[in-house]
């Protein structure tokens, strides 16, 4: 599938997930806008995508905190002076905190993995909308995890996470029921822990996959495509997982 029509747009996207989906949309023609907390990472990974002989006017960095509302607002308003529509926003920024003993992260700690994964999503939801609301085939993609699912256990993950990710998720269920009049489609991704392999490494594809080996970043990478490929009487509403 092409999409060489699609603008995206991928919040943190400096490293690990995030600039894969950034390399793998380019891969698909896509028009990319990635951010990074720092300019410098996300420029990196521009350079890295031009590098691959993406055009240099296919792919935009910028400088977005999530914890951040102005830094939010200007993030949106930046990509509103290049582009006149977002078809795929992704929010996959959230920071995440380790450690199953609620006193082990400082109050900061806590306010941070909250307001970055749970309040930026709101915000960079709310950011993005009117320009996502000018597309033909509007896709926001949430990469939520599987600590926002109710009654999960099985991470080593702080509370806090837990939080952030089950705020990601309520937010994302109810917008997703009331855009559905909109045309919006609201896609969730609920992973367990996955392989991040990098996607410009030979791993990438062909090493043998059994049910003994952790989700990989490129079946997420396949989740989202699949998504955002359906017809648009199609909402696929969630993907979840089962844990090795
Ligand atoms: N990896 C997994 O096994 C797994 C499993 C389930 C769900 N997920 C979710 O999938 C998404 C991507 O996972 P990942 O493995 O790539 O995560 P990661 O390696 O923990 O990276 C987190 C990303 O969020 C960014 N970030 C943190 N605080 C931010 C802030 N205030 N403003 C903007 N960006 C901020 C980080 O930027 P910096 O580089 O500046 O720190 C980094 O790019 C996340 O939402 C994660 O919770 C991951």
């Amino acid at each position: 599938m092409t999409l060489a029509h699609h603008r995206v747009v991928i919040t943190a996207a400096g490293r690990d997930f995030g600039r894969t989906l950034a390399l793998r949309f380019a891969d698909r023609g896509a028009e990319v806008h990635l951010s990074a907390r720092t300019l410098d990472a996300a420029e990196r990974v521009r350079d890295e995508i031009r590098a691959q002989g993406h055009g240099a006017d296919r792919v935009h960095a910028y400088a977005c905190d999530l914890t951040a509302p102005a830094s939010v607002r200007e993030f949106a308003a930046a990509v509103a002076a290049r582009t006149d529509r977002v078809d795929v926003l992704v929010n996959n920024g959230s920071r995440y905190q380790h450690g199953t003993d609620l006193l082990s992260a400082s109050d900061e700690d806590v306010v941070d993995t909250l307001a970055s994964g749970a309040t930026g999503t709101v915000l960079a939801t709310k950011a993005f909308l009117p320009l996502l609301l000018k597309s033909p085939r509007p896709d926001i993609v949430t990469m939520v995890s599987g600590c926002g699912e109710a009654g999960h256990h099985r991470s080593d993950a702080h509370d806090a996470f837990y939080a952030a990710k089950s705020a990601q998720a309520g937010f994302t269920e109810i917008l997703s029921r009331r855009l559905r009049d909109r045309g919006v489609r609201v896609i969730s991704l609920y992973p367990p822990d996955f392989d991040n392999h990098d996607p410009l490494s030979e791993a990438w594809e062909g090493a043998p996959r059994t049910a003994k080996d952790p989700l990989t970043a490129q079946s997420l990478v396949d989740c989202v495509f699949f998504a955002i490929g359906q017809p648009r009487d199609c909402f696929i509403k969630s993907f979840h997982f089962e844990q090795v």
